[in-house]
């Protein structure tokens, strides 16, 4: 089982990689990472300026994370002084180190930047403006490739790829945290975290599928740019579907802050099962088969394996059209089904075959 990656020259031992965030911005943090299983480290974004956050900044639940952090509260002189020299001395594998946001600040700070960066990230978070401007600032500023990370809020995301490809982009990161939105505390009548007009930005595994509707659809427009793939992941699985979705790399965040650091390195045990699971063997491979845009299954009947179904009644819960019946065993009424779908899709059991699936 193969899970390296070679991305413009370097090698990762495996695809994941932690996203920029609180988890990466400080030396302690950043050594978590080095000494972990995950394939490459990526630094907070860091700016000249240490971000002054209004505090509370990240609340969870089991399935989003809500913030409103800036950048890293660490300034400039602190990261290049003290964490990046040390953690050189130390580091094992590749570096993304994050950048941001304005042309004057990259003229200050990639040439101190520089010397500790395999990749360098560049967070557009706050809009397109002057896009083609700022990139071309900072590659000016080092033979380094750069990547642009795209928020997706960007909804002309295609051109903005090509304006950032055209201005000397190396590569993409998608995607940053969606929104805004807003977290509300119910008990207080307050927004439980917001910043002046009660905004925060929402990202875990809810934000999954938005995320890979883009790396989908850059890879469809670019077969050979350099892709890194963020939003969601949660699991191995996620990995895999970012990797063929067209991702080369994948981060994650706020699922390790859901769950748990520990997560990274589950997700790279894990990842050789799940690669058997689905029988892929290297994740080159699976970068470069052709997905599919069209369903497997072609919409027949729900056809359920009575040894299978474990009667949990699931099926019969939430059928929209109540076709699904329990009449000792499931059976399903085809004058009612409309075939869509979600029974098969919600099935603990495996036991429902036919919509989405074909029937083996
Ligand atoms: C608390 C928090 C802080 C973040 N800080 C940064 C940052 O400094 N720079 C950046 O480019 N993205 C930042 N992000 C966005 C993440 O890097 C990532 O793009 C987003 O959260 C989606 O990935 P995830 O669902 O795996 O978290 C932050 C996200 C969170 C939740």
């Amino acid at each position: 089982m193969r899970l390296n990656v070679e991305l413009l020259g370097k090698k990762f031992d495996n695809p994941l990689l932690p996203a920029s965030g609180p988890s990466v911005g400080s030396l302690h943090a950043l050594r978590f990472f080095n000494e972990s299983k995950i394939g490459g480290v990526v630094t907070k974004t860091i700016s000249i300026e240490g971000a002054d956050v209004k505090k509370p900044c990240i609340v969870a639940n089991d399935k989003m994370v809500f913030n409103t952090e800036l950048w890293s509260e660490k300034p400039l002189e602190e990261w290049v002084d003290n964490i990046l020299p040390q953690l050189k001395k130390e580091m094992k594998k590749p570096l993304i180190v994050c950048a941001g946001y304005t042309a004057s600040d990259f003229k200050k700070s990639i040439p101190l930047l520089d010397e500790y960066a395999d990749f360098f990230e560049v967070s557009t978070h706050y809009g397109k403006d002057n896009l083609a401007s700022l990139v071309s600032s900072i590659c000016n500023l080092t033979d380094k490739p750069v990547f642009i990370k795209l928020s997706p809020h960007i909804s002309d995301y295609l051109g903005f790829i090509e304006e950032a490809l055209r201005a000397g982009a190396k590569g993409i990161v998608a995607i940053n945290s969606l929104g805004p939105g807003v977290v509300l505390d119910l008990k207080n009548r307050s927004v439980a975290i917001g910043t002046e007009d009660g905004y925060s930005w929402v990202s875990g595994p809810a934000i999954k599928p938005v995320a890979l509707q883009r790396i989908m659809d850059i890879r469809r427009h670019y077969p050979d740019l350099p892709l890194i793939a963020c939003g969601g992941v949660s699991s191995a699985k996620d990995v895999l579907d970012f990797v063929l979705a067209g991702a080369d790399l994948v981060q994650m965040l706020s699922s390790a802050l859901i769950d748990g650091r520990q997560l990274y390195d589950k997700i790279v045990n894990d990842l050789p099962d799940e690669m058997d699971k689905y029988g892929i063997e290297s994740i080159l491979q699976l970068r470069n088969e052709s997905l599919l845009l069209k369903p497997f299954g072609d919409g027949s009947y729900p056809v359920i394996d009575t040894e299978k179904c474990i009667l949990c009644n699931r099926c019969v819960k939430i059928c929209p059209e109540m076709a699904m019946e329990n009449e000792g065993e499931i059976v399903n009424r085809e004058d009612r089904c409309i075939r869509c779908g979600l029974c098969e899709s919600r099935c603990p059991v495996d036991a429902i075959k036919g919509v989405i699936s074909c029937i083996d």
